[in-house]
């Protein structure tokens, strides 16, 4: 969700204006998933990089998210939208971590869509984190290795849009990515809407996804291979 603070500035309002204009543009994203076939949307809040910001940009970050869960519980319930955290808790205001928790408790039975939040969140931290999980000596597969850093349960990205106009992932579920179709929008995050989504959707269904290996139309020869004189295929007699 980048390109709140130059939103903003461009506006001539301070930093935090474009965070709370960020925080809407989630409202009307969060009711556009589930019509997309969206089973799990994850937004990417705070990264643990995003502590060296100024202390004030911090606190009002830390209160909006305080002020989101407490305003949308309960819609997000009604909805059948389930949200969850991904990311430290440790070093988040107690009262945050408590609406979090909260917040998880209340909507847990919720199945029309998973939104996931990350807070405080570093992907390369959560890889070391589950490796330290795995016993000395272990060798797990990739799909081990996979449910455990899953365990807030979500695993391969899909579609990863990043909006603002930079084309880096910033430490954002870079394992869970590896096959991720990558969006890069110039549309800063408070004005991304859920016609903007619906794009991205529909680029990524046209996109083709071979996962490393080949497609059908690949294997089957071309008019000119078949053209070509029978003499210059190598035989097993040759
Ligand atoms: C990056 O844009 C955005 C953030 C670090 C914060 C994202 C937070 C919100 C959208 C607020 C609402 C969130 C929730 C979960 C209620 P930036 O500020 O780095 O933008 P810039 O690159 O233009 O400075």
């Amino acid at each position: 969700m980048d390109g709140n603070g130059r939103w903003a500035t461009r506006r001539g309002l301070p930093r935090v204006a474009g965070h709370r204009a960020g925080a809407e543009a989630i409202r009307r994203v969060v009711q556009a998933g589930p019509a997309l076939d969206i089973g799990t949307l994850t937004l990417y809040a705070f990264s643990a990089d995003n502590w060296r910001r100024p202390r004030g940009e911090v606190a009002a970050l830390m209160r909006l998210f305080r002020r989101f869960l407490d305003d949308e519980t309960p819609n997000l319930a009604a909805s059948g939208i389930r949200i969850s955290a991904i990311g430290r808790r440790d070093r988040l205001p107690a009262s945050l971590a408590a609406a979090i928790d909260a917040a998880e408790g209340r909507t847990a039975s919720g199945e029309r869509l998973h939104l996931r939040v990350a807070i405080d969140y570093s992907a390369r931290e959560a890889i070391v984190r589950a490796a330290a999980c795995c016993s000395p000596g272990a060798a797990p597969t990739q799909a081990d290795f996979g449910r455990l850093l899953a365990g807030e349960g979500a695993g391969e990205v899909d579609l990863l849009i990043r909006t603002g106009g930079e084309q880096r992932l910033s430490d954002f579920l870079l394992w869970e990515s590896a096959y991720a179709e990558l969006c890069f929008i110039a549309t800063p995050w408070p004005e991304f809407a859920a016609a903007d989504l619906e794009a991205a959707v529909a680029e990524f269904r046209r996109r083709e996804r071979r996962f490393g290996g080949v497609t059908r139309a690949d294997t089957r020869p071309s008019p000119r291979r078949s053209q070509r004189p029978t003499h210059a295929r190598p035989t097993a007699e040759s």
